[in-house]
């Protein structure tokens, strides 16, 4: 089953191409994309499983405890539509409550997999006769043409914090390209992970049980498998970071040793010198203020938010 929320066929030329521009820089780096195989989607889900790993539970802690006031404050008559909806699974708790204020409810999950997508309809169909599910498979971050086509009110989701995986700036790119398509009235629902202690956002990026570290050697692995090259997953180490500075989590790949690798299909050495890192992922951790400014920025106004008690986790109403 295809589990990711970001699942997507890549071609080997189009991985290669990513792998030879991010390993011959300084400093190196890999696409977090690449993260997303059958493989690193499973492992994704068992870190939203682990303990350390608040991010997904307490978003649906806030998602079940507020559907309600959500769905109140976003207006009468909602059409759903969800960015990068994968299987759709915290999207039931929304739908629910949806189902009980409206009897004719449209829903359009979108995602680049179209697996992901045929197991929501199938799910979803099962759960709720009454809800209409009508998949578009698309990038989502390239904007989406066929939501100007949707009639009535909507309510874009876009939930489960992956907006913190792309550099602000990118971040509203994207939201305006999706503002673009709506029209006055529509909704869109950001979810976000707060900036908190260090204490507790490092063991959710480096657990005790090293999945995330699996996770990010699936980078390698996958290399591996698909391009043929030859890393050696026993010589490169986790790193976990909190850049307080630019209030994000950084994820990397550290040589342990000083070595090569060699990738068939560029005919390329690579060389890694002991203590040198491939920088993975960045995982920024939103204020308040900083939630605000991409939201107004790409032309929305931010309504509500409502958040857990500790306030380590935010979902935010915001208008077009
Ligand atoms: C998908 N995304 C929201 C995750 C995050 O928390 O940034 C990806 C992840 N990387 C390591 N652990 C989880």
């Amino acid at each position: 089953m295809a589990t990711s929320k970001q699942l997507q066929f890549l071609s080997n030329d189009a991985i290669a191409l990513d792998v030879r521009d991010g390993l011959t820089a300084t400093p190196k780096r890999l696409p977090a994309k690449l993260f997303y195989d059958e493989i690193g989607s499973q492992i994704f889900e068992q870190i939203t499983q682990l303990p350390e790993y608040y991010l997904t539970r307490t978003e649906r802690s806030i998602l079940e405890s507020f559907a309600g006031e959500i769905l109140q404050q976003a207006g009468p008559s909602l059409t759903l539509v969800e960015l990068g909806a994968g299987t759709a699974t915290k999207t039931c708790i929304l739908i629910e409550e949806l189902l009980q204020r409206q009897n004719r409810t449209l829903f359009y999950p979108i995602d680049v997999s179209p697996s992901a997508l045929d197991e929501a309809v199938r799910q979803l169909g099962q759960q709720f006769p009454a809800l209409r599910v009508n998949p578009i498979v698309a990038d989502y971050t390239g904007g989406v043409p066929a939501l100007g086509r949707i009639g009535g009110r909507k309510l874009v989701l876009y939930i489960g914090s992956s907006i913190g995986n792309f550099e602000p700036d990118e971040a509203v790119r994207i939201l305006r390209r999706i503002r673009r398509t709506l029209r006055s009235g529509d909704a869109l629902l950001l979810g976000a992970d707060f900036a908190k202690s260090s204490k507790i956002l490092v063991p959710a990026y480096d657990d005790a049980q090293g999945v995330t570290a699996s996770f990010n050697k699936n980078i390698l692995a996958r290399l591996n498998r698909e391009l043929d090259a030859d890393f050696n997953l026993d010589a490169f180490r986790h790193i976990a970071l909190w850049n307080r500075r630019v209030s994000r989590m950084e994820i990397y790949l550290e040589s342990l040793t000083d070595q090569t690798a060699f990738l068939p299909p560029l005919d390329l050495d690579l060389t890694f010198q002991a203590g040198e890192r491939i920088h993975t992922e960045n995982s920024y951790k939103y204020t308040d203020a900083m939630i605000e400014s991409i939201l107004h920025e790409s032309g929305f106004t931010l309504e509500q938010s409502w958040c857990d008690r500790k306030k380590w986790f935010g979902v935010h109403l915001a208008r077009v």
